[in-house]
């Protein structure tokens, strides 16, 4: 199968207060299966167009009750989700990833920085492990939103996302700008990638038309590399 472009949705409706409840209860079952399975900790996706995101970003959250209007409101949803998982794991143990702009899944928001700015400052009293953000948007590359103000507001670990490379990244982290940076791509591409940057190896390069595919190749048979490890 390829993708084919934007298909026929459903319009989305609302959650009611009760079906937010219950998906607060998801998220904390959720956590409860992450300590079973042995994990070490865990990320809440607040981020690219997914739930918590839709709740965030004004261009997404029309509600009139009290989940929707204010940042504050907007910010409700999330804040539920994390008291839910806390009480699960000990914050250090939680994380929280954002995309202040990115449009992937039609999103946007009025005002990115300001929104974003003000999502980081209510996370910073919670002592979570770390601020992960995807900066910029991945559609276009484009990046208005100064991710060091953001990350100031938040005062803690800082996760950099988004077209970083082994020097980029290297590069950031010594400037201070970020703390830690993930990488979506490179991985992708490269399932042994920490090798790869380590001893400085060549990267596979990434095939774009089988992202998203949904057919078997792309995905699982980018190949290792074939030398031997290095001691
Ligand atoms: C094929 C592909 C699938 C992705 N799937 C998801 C996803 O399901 N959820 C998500 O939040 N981000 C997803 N991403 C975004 C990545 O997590 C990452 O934020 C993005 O690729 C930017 O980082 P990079 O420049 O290192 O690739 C995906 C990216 C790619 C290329």
């Amino acid at each position: 199968m390829t993708y084919t472009g934007p298909q026929d949705f459903v319009t989305p409706v609302e959650l009611d207060v009760e079906e937010i409840n219950a998906t607060v209860a998801q998220f904390k079952l959720a956590a409860q299966f992450a300590v079973a399975a042995g994990f070490d900790g865990v990320e809440v996706h607040s981020a690219n167009g997914y739930l918590i995101d839709q709740f965030l970003r004004d261009g997404s959250n029309q509600r009139s009750d009290t989940y929707g209007g204010s940042p504050e409101a907007r910010f409700r949803f999330l804040a539920e989700v994390l008291n839910a998982v806390t009480a699960v794991w000990p914050t250090h143990r939680v994380g929280v990833r954002l995309s202040p702009e990115n449009s992937f899944n039609d999103m946007h928001d009025s005002d990115p920085q300001k929104h974003f700015g003000q999502f980081a400052q209510w996370l910073s009293p919670l002592n979570l492990a770390y601020l992960h953000v995807l900066e910029g948007d991945m559609m276009t590359q484009g990046c208005k939103v100064d991710y060091q103000q953001m990350r100031a507001a938040f005062g803690g670990i800082y996760m950099a996302n988004n077209g970083y490379s082994k020097e980029s990244a290297q590069a950031a982290i010594r400037s201070g700008a970020a703390d830690l940076v993930a990488f979506g791509t490179p991985f992708l591409a490269n399932p042994d990638l920490v090798r790869r940057f380590r001893e400085d190896l060549p990267l596979n390069t990434p095939d774009h038309a089988s992202f998203y595919g949904g057919n078997d190749r792309g995905y699982i048979d980018y190949p290792s590399h074939e030398g031997p490890v290095s001691p």
